[in-house]
């Protein structure tokens, strides 16, 4: 395959978790708990196929919603996670955080501040994690500050171009998002990366995201590969 038909930014929508966990007669953190493990696979499988980078919907500004301890179980896990994803560092993957993070407990907050920090010179690969991420949140925020830099004289409301705003973004320092794949039968974004999956391909899948395999992602990544991105043009 060349080049272009391999995505270079894939956003992974993990979706899936509970339903797979109701179909074994298990609490749905235990789907959350093989949903994590396939995420770790997922990104050996996207560099083996020449992917750069990769961005997982992990936990959305609404999943706040879902019951207390299901929320305490995705944050355990995340606690267990944080050790997983600094051996990644270490492989010379740069990870991002995507979200607001102050939400979370401090230990959270430290860790992740600190593993983005470590991790920012690594270029063999970039992980996107998206934890109490919204689309609508982030262009909010985005806003907000062009929105100070006008109070504060530095730029005028005339001069604000669409790219100061995607500066501003969470995703500025990687490449454009080319692929959305959503598994979980499920047919819509959730608030993911809204801005950036604008001209983005989508590839919507039944399979539940704890059954996810490479063979699935080599489908979705062939689907992309024959779609005719035109971009308004011709
Ligand atoms: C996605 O799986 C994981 C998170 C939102 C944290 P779900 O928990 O949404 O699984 P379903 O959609 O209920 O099956
Ligand atoms: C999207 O899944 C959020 C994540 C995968 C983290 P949801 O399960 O929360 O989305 P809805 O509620 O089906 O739209
Ligand atoms: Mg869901």
């Amino acid at each position: 395959m060349g080049d272009t038909l391999i995505p270079q930014h894939i956003g992974f929508i993990m979706d899936g978790n509970g339903r797979w966990a109701k179909k074994r007669l298990m609490p749905r953190n235990f789907g959350h708990n093989q949903g994590a493990a396939v995420f770790k696979k997922t990104i050996n499988w996207c560099r083996e196929l020449g992917v750069k980078c990769a961005t997982f919907y992990a936990f959305s500004t609404e999943n706040w919603k879902r019951p207390p301890d299901e929320v305490k179980g995705i944050m355990d896990l995340l606690r267990r996670y944080i050790k997983d994803i600094r051996e990644s560092a270490k492989e010379d993957i740069r990870i991002i955080i995507l979200g607001d993070i102050s939400a979370f407990d401090e230990d959270i907050r430290v860790e992740l501040t600190d593993i983005m920090e470590t991790s920012k010179d690594n270029t063999g690969f970039i992980v996107g994690i998206a934890l109490n991420y919204g689309g609508r949140a982030e262009i909010c925020r985005a806003a907000k500050i062009l929105s100070e830099r006008c109070v504060s004289g530095e730029i005028s409301s005339a001069d604000i171009t669409e790219d100061m705003l995607e500066q501003l973004l969470y995703t500025a320092e990687m490449p454009p998002l080319d692929l959305v794949i959503r598994p979980s039968g499920e047919q819509r974004l959730s608030n993911f990366l809204i801005w950036q999956a604008a001209y983005a391909e989508f590839v919507f899948m039944d399979v539940l995201w704890p059954d996810f395999t490479k063979k699935d992602l080599e489908y979705a990544i062939n689907e992309y590969a024959g779609r005719s991105r035109r971009f308004g043009g011709i």
